[in-house]
């Protein structure tokens, strides 16, 4: 196979939504038609996330909460498939952040009786931003929940959406029929009892002929017609390209549990979805068509070997070919480098690959080289952008509680915020270290993880903070900057790569301090320029 047609079979990408939509669940369904899993509820089962890839964390299995972001690939008709999967858990949103900068589109499933929810209104926001690719997945029409029309509202309202529904639901809960698929132009009806098996649906391209009726019965069939109407009447026809610009998005209706709806959720993925996308870098755009390799880091796993202290850095191919034992260019430590065992995932396992094209993820082992963010080249300089650090939501002071072992918890605290478990500032007036993260939950894992893998423990002091401000002075010599350094000097503090931030206490003083030094800009972004 060519390069450009390995390019053009790859489909990459993530499904988000608020924890207990049924993420797990479609994901396993996916793989099932992928044949990369034998039966249902082998993902389930051991969690695929919780499996062999992570389980040097036994908080994550107690908590049975998904902290790890795997990559599940497979290949369906012809199709290199890859999801990276995300965690839901709110505390990990910045991880999931990240995992949407590695993807080409996205399937957002929504619970059909819950409707949608806060976690995937931030995540969705944030797939706007870069203009992603969405597909909308309404999971459990097994079980009652809102009318299909409400629905789409509420998707269009809530997430900022322009909708056009691919098949439509045929009653719902103990009246669920089935769902005609507006894409395929089939019919495709439920039985509860195709749990495991994957159903084909029937042509039926004119849902005015009375046949229609004898299958589904009389009332349905006319509230099937009449919702099809409205549907073909109010919503805009799918169009390719804009579903491409993340202008209008496909919308599916099933149930992932039984197995119903997800063929064509999948069968409309493969022809719709985009192959790897351009990304920028500051310094130019790259085409994933280039032959020349380039890929950046989104993602590293620590300690995959509890034996070992080995971390699995996740490597996102953004142009041309990977290839073990081939010198790249670590940007950021100007140092060429090469890979005698890179992972290439395949269901939930992984294994060494010889090569690796755009769309794919490889996984590097590393003892601590690698960052988030940083990029791989044969040479040229490149900085992929899009991976900034969010303002944490919650802010601690991080004591050693164990003086011979300071040296540990730095390099420990060091590595952590490598892999971006959290962020660390260091105050400028007396050098103190400061966690910030986006979730309480973190705290536990970091001090669980300091004294489990190096051997240091910590000891928090809150910190009262209300948003860390990356700060920008127009003009870093000007008396307004200086004077804003000066009056704010006990809440100014570095971020790892050394930028200052502004550790603000209330919205109230951020207002403030905006408008008393107008020429400093204050950011929620790392990334601002
Ligand atoms: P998540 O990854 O988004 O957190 O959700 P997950 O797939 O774990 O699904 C959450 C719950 O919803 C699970 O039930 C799952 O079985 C159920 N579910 C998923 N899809 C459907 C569906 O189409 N119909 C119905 N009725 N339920 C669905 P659980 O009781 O929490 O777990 P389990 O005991 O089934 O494993």
């Amino acid at each position: 196979m060519s390069f450009l047609e390995e390019i053009a079979r790859r489909r990459t990408f993530g499904i988000i939504s608020h924890p207990d939509a049924g993420k797990t669940t479609l994901t396993e369904k996916l793989l099932l038609f992928g044949g990369a899993i034998q039966e249902a509820g082998a993902v389930k089962n051991n969690k695929i996330k919780k499996g062999a890839t992570s389980d040097f964390m036994e908080i994550e299995r107690q908590r049975g909460i998904s902290v790890a972001t795997s990559v599940l690939a497979f290949i369906y008709k012809d199709k290199k498939i890859n999801i990276l999967d995300t965690p839901g858990h709110k505390d990990f949103a910045e991880d999931t952040f990240r995992t949407l900068t590695a993807v080409d589109s996205v399937i957002v499933v929504i619970d059909v009786a819950k409707g949608v929810e806060t976690q995937t209104e931030k995540l969705v926001e944030v797939c706007r931003m870069r203009n992603i690719p969405i597909i909308v997945f309404i999971n459990k029409l097994d079980r009652e929940g809102k009318d299909a029309f409400d629905l789409l509202d509420e998707v269009e309202q809530k997430l900022g959406l322009r909708v056009t529904p691919m098949s439509f639901p045929i009653g719902m809960g103990y009246d669920f029929k089935g769902i005609y698929d507006i894409w395929g132009k089939k019919l495709n009806l439920f039985s509860g009892d195709n749990k495991q098996t994957i159903s084909e649906g029937v042509e039926f391209n004119d849902v005015n002929t009375p046949e229609l009726d004898e299958i589904i019965g009389e009332t349905a069939a006319e509230t099937l017609r009449e919702e099809l109407e409205l549907v073909y009447e109010v919503y805009p026809k799918f169009d390719h390209q804009e579903y491409l610009e993340g202008k209008l998005q496909p919308v599916f209706f099933g149930s992932a549990l039984n197995n119903f709806g997800v063929k064509e959720l999948l069968d409309a993925f493969i022809e719709i979805a985009p192959h790897p996308q351009p990304k920028k870098a500051e310094e130019r755009l790259v085409d994933s068509k280039e032959e020349k390799l380039t890929g950046f880091v989104f993602k590293i796993h620590a300690n995959m070997d509890p034996k070992h202290r080995d971390r699995l850095a996740f490597v996102k191919i953004v142009s041309g070919t990977f290839k073990r034992n081939t010198p790249y260019l670590h940007v950021r430590n100007n140092k060429k480098v090469k890979f005698s065992s890179p992972n290439a995932f395949f269901a939930e396992k992984k294994e060494i690959v010889e090569e690796s094209f755009p769309g794919d993820i490889v996984g590097l082992h590393d003892t601590g080289s690698f960052k988030i963010g940083d990029t791989l080249t044969e040479g040229e300089i490149l900085h992929f952008k899009g991976i900034p650090s969010f303002s944490p939501e919650h802010f601690r002071y991080v004591n050693n509680a164990d003086p011979m072992k300071s040296k540990q918890l730095y390099k420990g605290l060091d590595q952590l915020m490598d892999e971006g478990v959290a962020q660390l500032f260091t105050l400028d007036m007396n050098g103190r270290k400061v966690i910030g993260t986006v979730g309480a939950l973190q705290y536990e894992v970091i001090q669980y993880r300091l004294e489990h893998e190096y051997g240091a423990k910590c000891t928090y002091e809150n910190l009262h903070v209300h948003k860390a401000c990356w700060v920008e002075a127009e003009d870093e010599k000007n008396e307004e900057f200086k004077e804003f350094k000066r009056v704010k000097q006990r809440y100014l503090a570095k971020d790892k790569q050394g930028q200052l931030v502004f550790l603000a206490d209330s919205a109230f003083t951020i207002q403030m301090t905006q408008s008393k030094f107008p020429t400093v800009k204050l950011h929620f972004v790392s990334e601002f320029k």
